[in-house]
């Protein structure tokens, strides 16, 4: 009989057979095309018949101007080389299920129809022997071989198992390797890629925070449609995380609400106010202010500065957040609240309008002082500039 430790294990590997569909993938890398000329790309989630980062890159190899592709699949995947099969042909027999490589370095009309496209793609794939070889492992993205082929890589492009984020990114960093990947956007408030994303060493993609269709392998048990046999999956809070520079995280949020202290009340264990939208961030506040943490889906370093976030141990030492105390939680209690806290707990909460409250996924964050420069120009050539001498 399954043991528990089995059945968990299980669900887990289950949870991590989502595969991205091509419309998806199109709409983030349109951004960051400027990024992949003369690049080393490496898929290393991606079975290269089940995944359309594998057919996004593969199709677009001399629109991107890319040096090399590179995609591993991984031996456990209950799919491996056989499932969804993007060249609709089953070029690998279906007992075939092993761990392999495929690298491209050109894309050319090999096939002599006149056209490139994936159909020459396909035809290296099954003609060339250099192409498609097998791995001695797994294809864990962390076995040894694996790990040389990022070595030699530029840039990593995937969805990764959901259950080994973490772990994911970290490698990945610890590499000093450029990345885009598919995200849960929970993983702002992972305790090891916060502090990351805080000194401004990966942030969030274009699209954030969004419910997004997957297709599911067929033994999966719940899924939202059928469409053309394949089942699909919706998934929310669905976005991106990379280190590539793009050009929303140099955009300034919109400010239009002035600062009061009726609206933006303080907290009660910490000196900063609560803004309970990231559209009401007041534009003339340059104190600690707690915003929910969809700021970090338009969060530009150069207007502000990510000082911690509340519910990381860290950040609460660093700001000197205090306890809850016996008082609010009196309150907080006596207004019908049955959320699970404790007077102990250093996490942000405030009263408003003599109602406790406990203020949901806070980042805290201060204004930029703009612009600095103006300190050292003489007054007299800034009233000209102005038009008030
Ligand atoms: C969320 S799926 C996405 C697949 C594909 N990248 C896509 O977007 O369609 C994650 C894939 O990673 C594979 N995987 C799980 N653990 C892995 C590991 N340690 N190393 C490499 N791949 C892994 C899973 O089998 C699964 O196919």
């Amino acid at each position: 009989m399954a043991n528990n430790k089995t059945l968990s294990n299980a669900k887990r590997a289950k949870k991590d057979e989502f595969y991205t569909q091509l419309v998806d993938i199109e709409s983030e890398l349109v951004h960051y095309k400027t990024h992949f000329l003369g690049k080393t790309v490496f898929c290393n989630c991606d079975d290269p018949y089940e995944s359309n980062f594998f057919k996004y890159f593969a199709a677009n190899f001399n629109h991107l101007g890319l040096k090399k592709l590179i995609a591993t699949c991984y031996d456990p995947s209950p799919v491996a080389g056989r499932q969804l099969d993007i060249f609709g042909q089953g070029i690998l027999p279906k007992s075939d299920k092993k761990a392999y490589k495929i690298e491209i370095t050109e894309v050319t009309d090999v096939n002599n129809d006149g056209a490139i496209n994936l159909a020459d793609v396909e035809y290296l794939i099954k003609n060339d022997k250099n192409v498609l070889s097998k791995l001695d492992g797994d294809g864990d993205y962390k076995s040894i071989e694996c790990e040389k082929l990022l070595e030699d890589a530029d840039i990593v492009v995937t969805n990764p198992p959901f259950s080994k984020l973490n772990d994911y990114i970290l490698f990945l960093h610890e590499h000093s390797k450029k990345f885009l990947v598919m995200c849960n956007h929970n993983i702002v408030h992972y305790t090891e890629i916060f502090p990351l994303i805080k000194d401004n060493q990966m942030w969030l993609g274009f699209n954030s925070n969004k419910t997004v269709k997957f297709a599911m392998p067929d033994y999966y048990e719940k899924w939202d449609e059928i469409i053309d046999g394949v089942k699909y999956g919706k998934v929310p809070s669905i976005g991106w995380i990379t280190n590539l520079d793009i050009t929303k995280r140099h955009e300034d949020l919109i400010l239009y609400k002035t600062y009061n202290d009726f609206d933006y009340p303080k907290y009660e264990n910490f000196d900063a106010i609560d803004v309970e939208r990231v559209s009401e961030i007041p534009c003339d506040y340059y104190g600690i202010m707690g915003v929910p943490d969809t700021l970090l889906d338009q969060y530009n370093p150069e207007q502000f500065e990510i000082l911690g976030a509340d519910g990381i141990p860290q950040s609460a030492i660093d700001l000197g957040i205090g306890r809850i105390g016996e008082e609010w939680m009196k309150k907080y209690r006596a207004n019908g609240g049955t959320g699970h806290y404790t007077a102990n707990m250093k996490s942000v909460v405030l009263v408003r309008n003599g109602i406790a409250k406990k203020p949901y996924s806070r980042i805290f964050i201060r204004r930029k002082q703009k612009p600095t420069e103006y300190a050292s120009i003489e007054p007299s050539v800034l009233m000209a500039a102005e038009g008030t001498e």
